[in-house]
């Protein structure tokens, strides 16, 4: 396994829509291995294949332990509404209030192409849709009003020189420098 450079805002991948999955291959299972080591190396709690570089519909995520992969995941049922505090892997150090769904369903495929359901509240409820974004260009900021976007775009622009490229390599086992409250907000 190894580690992944992670692309930070900016990176015009993450704009990008990612292509349906469809032949389930060892280079595939080798990016779903790749992509949790780099998502644990980075304390997050979920990945999505633009924010290393790649097209495939495919999200991982660890809430608390539980796992999932996603492959080509949709939302088949939303209710409620839920305001969280969401940071994103690709957008390090930034955080900001979203106002999500409550509890969600998602229908997907697993690592070997099988089909399954995974409903959702709290944190794997925000996760999920934050990581289904990813899969379709769309990030957390632009959920945010307009003056909050702004705001967080211009201290963006004091942390991009970090990321030389828009990459972001990332250590394992080094400090990130957050206190552990931010470990559920890395999105
Ligand atoms: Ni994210």
């Amino acid at each position: 396994m190894s580690i992944l450079p992670i692309r930070v805002l900016g990176d015009p991948v993450l704009r990008e829509e990612t292509k349906p999955v469809d032949t389930f291959t060892p280079e595939l299972q080798q990016l779903i291995d790749d992509m949790f080591e780099t998502m644990h190396a980075a304390h997050g709690v979920g990945l999505a294949a633009p924010q290393v570089g790649r097209s495939e519909r495919l999200a991982v995520l660890d809430v608390h332990g539980a796992r999932y992969v996603l492959i080509n995941p949709e939302i088949v049922e939303r209710e409620s509404s839920i305001k969280w505090e969401e940071g994103c892997l690709s957008i390090p150090d930034m955080y900001g209030d979203v106002t999500r769904a409550g509890r969600v369903v998602v229908e997907a495929l697993d690592r070997d192409g099988k089909p399954f359901t995974v409903e959702g509240t709290e944190l794997l409820g925000v996760c999920l849709q934050h990581e289904i974004d990813h899969l379709h260009g769309k990030l957390f900021i632009d959920y945010l009003s307009m003056l909050k976007r702004q705001k967080l775009l211009a201290e963006w622009e004091e942390e991009k020189p970090k990321y030389p490229g828009l990459i972001r390599i990332v250590v394992p086992g080094e400090d990130d420098g957050d206190d552990d409250s931010r470990e559920d907000e890395k999105l």
